[in-house]
């Protein structure tokens, strides 16, 4: 059984059996978008890059990033999943075939690196399609836990290893959709 509620004045919620506390206001998260959003346009603006959104949970954030991506862009998606319930399983898997980015910008977009294992997976199938260039951009970064030497061009926030819901995160597939960011609440 998933139960959802919402309690306005402790900012509490609940995915399944796990309660979380508010962290981050929508207001908070657009304007770390908006600020990632004007430096990638700096850099960027006349190279048409390919932004890859990873799946599922960059679906959200990459929607707001390239509204404020006010020059040419193309998008593609790929899916990829490492996590069960709140850790991370070591083991990536691929689950939507790899676009063509032969010769073009790219720019991966994660919600959030932690392990780091998923970029180390897409970072060689990279490297195998001859590429223009490549950077990756992040919302969240959790240096706590990140032990690769992969550079994270574009980090919107660094933040606790504690495990966050919200804006295309999720707990067991529940919280993708609420605008805001909400942390794991220890008991
Ligand atoms: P990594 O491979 O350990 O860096 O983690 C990659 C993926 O795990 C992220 O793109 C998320 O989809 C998921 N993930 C990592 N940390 C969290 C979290 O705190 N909340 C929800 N999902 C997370
Ligand atoms: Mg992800």
């Amino acid at each position: 059984m998933c139960i959802t509620y919402i309690c306005t004045f402790f900012q509490m919620i609940q995915l399944h059996d796990l309660h979380f506390q508010a962290y981050l206001s929508s207001e908070e998260i657009q304007e770390t978008v908006e600020t990632l959003a004007a430096n990638l346009v700096a850099d960027y603006q006349d190279k048409n890059p390919i932004f890859i959104g990873v799946l599922n949970g960059a679906f959200m954030f990459l929607s707001d990033l390239l509204q404020h991506f006010n020059a040419d862009c193309e998008v593609e998606f790929v899916k990829m999943k490492s996590y069960t319930g709140t850790t991370s399983t070591g083991e990536v898997k691929i689950q939507l075939d790899f676009p063509d980015v032969t010769n073009r910008h790219v720019i991966v977009v994660e919600d959030i690196v932690d392990t780091g294992n998923t970029l180390v997976k897409l970072d060689e199938l990279l490297h195998a399609k001859n590429v223009k260039s490549l950077a990756y951009c992040s919302l969240f970064l959790k240096p706590e836990v990140y032990n690769k030497d992969i550079e994270i061009n574009y980090v919107g926030m660094a933040i606790p290893n504690k495990f966050i819901v919200g804006y295309g995160l999720d707990y067991e597939g529940l919280g993708r959709n609420l605008p805001e960011i909400y942390q794991l609440k220890e008991v």
